[in-house]
């Protein structure tokens, strides 16, 4: 039963102790180093750890391939999954593309599995990155956000395992399930109690976001540098009322939409 457990799901019990010594270890090395920011950015405040309802990300989808999250048929994520992990100042706006660091897909390998899982592109083509070109829907997030997080995480390896041991460790669909709002194409939950399920479980306020009548499109949870959850202190954009729709498989869409940029970079 463990072992089976451990295999299925390996970064939920190994990463902590990784991760916990590679916060030291980061703490160590950087302490005596400026902050990173590109361009002379000022160092990030806290982190905002963002989730996606894939239902609401997949409804639009216009063309399907293989990196589409939206089109594992059966296997397509039913939970929230992470859109990514990014530095935040306490007034408005983050720091952006602080580095040189380019995207390696190879450094990552050791976690690819979980990556596909928990943090699959619900879109095919590709996104800007920060050098004028165009790449994958992790490239856009370590390069654009991911470079920002020194001096708590430096490198695109620990980019990835930190934002994944997060994810596992405050489990929002969970929570959520477990105070009774679960996904459903009819039910409407008031906004202020799924907030509150949430607060349960993480002790903080999160902000949700919702695409047209009140489907829930994005959950944030904020992190502060030590990694204890603290409030957003950001508005949500949702009615009172808000839903948690199923997913629904999509076929193969002949004739791609264009690209379409997430919304973070149009904010
Ligand atoms: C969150 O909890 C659900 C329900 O218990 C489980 O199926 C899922 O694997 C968990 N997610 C993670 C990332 O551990
Ligand atoms: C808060 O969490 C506890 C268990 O940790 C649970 O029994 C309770 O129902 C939760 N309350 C809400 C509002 O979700």
């Amino acid at each position: 039963m463990a072992s089976f457990y451990i295999k299925s799901n390996p970064m939920v019990v190994a990463p902590a102790v990784f991760l916990l010594l590679a916060l030291q270890l980061v703490a160590v090395v950087l302490a005596a180093e400026t902050p990173s920011g590109g361009g002379g950015q000022k160092e990030f405040d806290y982190f905002v750890l963002a989730l996606q309802w894939p239902a609401t990300s997949c409804k639009n989808t216009g063309k399907c391939c293989p990196a589409n999250g939206c089109c594992r048929g059966a296997d397509s994520p039913t939970e929230f999954t992470i859109h990514g992990l990014w530095p935040q100042y306490n007034e408005k706006g983050w720091p952006s593309c602080c580095t040189d660091a380019v995207f390696n897909q190879n450094e990552i390998s050791l976690l690819s599995e979980d990556i596909e899982k928990y943090w699959p592109t619900y879109r095919c083509g590709t996104t800007s990155n920060c050098h004028g070109t165009k790449g994958s829907f992790w490239a856009h997030e370590y390069e654009k956000h991911g470079t920002c997080a020194a001096p708590v995480i430096v490198g695109e390896y620990d980019y990835f395992l930190t934002t994944l041991t997060i994810f596992s460790k405050y489990n929002v669909t969970k929570a959520l399930s477990d105070a009774g709002f679960v996904a459903s194409n009819t039910e409407k939950y008031p906004l202020g109690d799924v907030v509150d399920a949430v607060k349960n479980a993480t002790n903080s306020t999160p902000k949700i976001s919702c695409a047209k009548k009140g489907a829930v499109k994005e959950l944030w949870i904020c992190f502060d540098k030590n990694f204890e959850p603290r409030d957003c202190d950001l508005a949500n954009s949702c009615p009172e009322f808000i839903k948690l729709p199923t997913y629904e498989p999509q076929g193969v869409v002949e004739g791609a939409i264009p690209w379409i940029a997430d919304a973070e970079e149009l904010i």
